[in-house]
């Protein structure tokens, strides 16, 4: 991930930025006694919470738990690749990069994609030629059986995969184009003996486009019925799962002057509503909805019209498509069809006019939520738990005016007075930007082993603690794996002579709960009086190894048990001399 640009200069250039400079071009920060604060720019708040400290030079967000170093911070603000933050860094301080490998791997890596780009056009205009050919006969009947007009099926480039397995591979072989290159596409498969086979056969096919209109991927859909009923490319140097909207690339237009978008789940939904004119459609091929997709969407419009199954999604899909949408200030609606039928066959058999009806009458999210997910209970108990849900649910809205209309229905709903329902919410909502409560989920948090977990900041704030821990054989003792694995790697950094630094150690850790504890501990400036914190270290070390044997024994105990209950002696006997072993190991510490 760091490209070739070599470690000291990364480290060199980290050093010599003014991390409260550099944020200060983004955020307005003020002094706060050590630190610099400010509001967070990756997260609303009321309060400022998020913190700069120049000495360390690393930021950390009490409120939402972001943080790190300046690289950390240029990537988040402003969605680069870490070696281009590396760069845009080295160009404000005037540091040239010693001309590295990795221009060139970018370039090849921007060549491996237009090359795959160029690979799978040639294979959509394939599969095009195929459908219209003799032998795509299949294909042309089963698109006339679903009604969908060959304009359209130009449109949209719509393909036809022979029922054979050396077809594509042949005809790429043919072109001179390297079999490996196409096998990175996805549209044929390795096999022993370096041979490739196809991997769309007998199918139709729907090229994927980006929404700049290159093609990323494949769907192939089995000609009448039989499993898979679709066939996807797998993920590719240009296909990720997720962040693809089927149609975007060729809908944006109406969906802007729509100022709307409906957003349905299949192809055949997709094509049925471009069929029958309506063009302001995306589709998410039946995953569920992501930020990427909700993102790709406000870039054309706030209104969305989701038009799901709605026995298939589920409570928690529709909550989850609910605040993507309201916190990104979008208008969400959802939109039930009758009879549990799907956009295709409803907009088939009732045409265009009976679907704007329904659109144009479609419930708004919240109060779909409202309707389905809290509805009218009958006794006090169901409408209170009821309400322990909706509470957090509500407190997440992030515009003001939607979460009070939101409030003021459910009090209605639920004959509850408004003024208290707002109090608890808002009580909700404090307790979110408050920093005890704040940033990941609750269970993340607490997944962490807060002693272990300091015994490793103590060692990173000061190093000759890493021989001390070595002395002790302190990380055999941990319970945490990943916090041991973290306590190794100081140790391999002390061995090498490198210094040992919070910015530069939390740099490769993924932003869990982990880094955010190192990072408040950090701001905390928990251990900084010397024989106070030597005393802490010590009573810490202790600390774990008792767990450590505590756990052992009860362990022991356990097995010991069994095996008496089993009547197995000789483990009995076994087991016995174990437990005094470790009793007298831990004597003697
Ligand atoms: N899908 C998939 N693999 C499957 C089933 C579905 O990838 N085995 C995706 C496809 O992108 C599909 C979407 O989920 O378009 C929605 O699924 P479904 O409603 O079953 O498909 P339709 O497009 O409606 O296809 P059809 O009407 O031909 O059944
Ligand atoms: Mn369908």
């Amino acid at each position: 991930m760091k490209g070739s640009i070599p470690e000291s200069k990364i480290e060199e250039i980290r050093q010599r930025a003014d991390i409260v400079g550099l944020i200060s071009e983004y955020v307005a920060l003020k002094k706060a006694g050590r630190n610099h604060v400010g509001s967070c720019p990756f997260h609303k708040e009321k309060t400022p919470s998020f913190t700069v400290n120049s000495e360390k030079q690393i930021f950390y967000c009490f409120g939402c738990g972001q943080g790190g170093n300046v690289y950390a911070f240029l990537m988040k603000i402003n969605n680069m690749s870490f070696p281009e933050a590396v760069r845009h860094l080295a160009v404000k301080l005037g540091i040239t990069l010693p001309r590295t490998f990795s221009d060139e791997e970018e370039k090849r890596r921007s060549g491996l994609k237009q090359e795959l780009y160029r690979v799978n056009t040639v294979a959509r205009d394939y599969f095009a030629r195929q459908l219209f050919s003799d032998g795509g006969k299949n294909g042309r009947e089963y698109l006339r059986k679903r009604e969908i007009r060959e304009e359209v099926v130009r449109e949209f480039k719509l393909g036809y995969a022979p029922p054979a397995w050396r077809y594509l591979r042949d005809f790429f072989q043919r072109q001179g184009t390297a079999l490996s290159l196409v096998e990175k596409s996805g549209l044929i498969i390795s096999k022993e003996k370096g041979d490739y086979y196809d991997r769309f056969r007998g199918r139709l096919i729907f090229p994927i486009e980006d929404i700049q209109g290159n093609v990323v991927a494949f769907g192939g859909r089995i000609i009448g019925e039989g499993e898979p009923k679709y066939l996807n490319s797998p993920e590719s140097p240009v296909y990720i799962k997720g962040n693809n909207l089927y149609g975007l690339s060729r809908s944006r237009d109406d969906i802007r002057k729509a100022d709307g978008v409906i957003v349905v789940e299949g192809y055949f939904d997709f094509l049925s509503l471009w069929n029958a004119g309506i063009r302001n459609v995306v589709a998410t091929l039946g995953t569920s909805l992501t930020t990427h997709h909700a993102d790709l969407i406000k870039r054309y419009t706030k209104n969305v019209f989701t038009l799901f199954d709605p026995d298939q999604g589920g409570k928690k899909a529709l909550e989850r498509s609910i605040s993507l949408f309201l916190g990104r200030n979008m208008h969400a609606r959802v939109v039930v069809l009758p009879e549990g039928r799907d956009p295709d066959a409803f907009v088939r058999s009732s045409g265009r006019k009976a679907l704007e009806d329904v659109l144009s009458a479609a419930q708004s999210a919240v109060d779909y939520y409202i309707d389905e997910m809290i509805g009218i209970k009958t006794t006090l108990e169901e409408n209170l738990e009821s309400l322990r849900e909706a509470i957090p649910f509500m407190a997440q809205i992030d515009d003001p005016v939607e979460r009070n209309l939101f409030i003021k229905r459910v009090s209605e709903r639920l004959q509850i007075d408004q003024a208290l329902l707002k109090k608890e919410v808002g009580k909700a909502l404090s307790a979110d930007e408050e920093p005890a409560a704040s940033g990941a989920p609750r269970q993340e948090r607490a997944a962490v082993d807060l002693v272990e977990l300091s015994l490793i900041y103590m060692m990173v704030e000061k190093p000759t603690r890493i021989d001390q821990a070595r002395e002790h054989r302190i990380l055999d003792f941990f319970a945490s794996r990943e916090l041991r694995g973290l306590g190794q790697s100081l140790e391999a950094l002390r061995q090498a002579h490198k210094k040992v630094s919070v910015a530069d150690f939390i740099e490769g850790l993924d932003n869990g709960a982990t880094k955010r504890k190192l990072l408040e501990y950090a701001f905390a400036d928990k251990y900084t009086d010397e024989k106070i914190s030597e005393r802490v270290f010590v009573d810490t070390v202790m600390k774990v190894k008792a767990r450590w044997y505590r756990e052992k024994h009860k362990e022991l105990k356990t097995k010991l048990i069994r095996a008496q209950e089993r009547g197995d002696a000789e483990l009995c006997n076994q087991l016995l001399k174990e437990k005094e072993r470790l009793f007298n190991e831990q004597k003697a510490l």
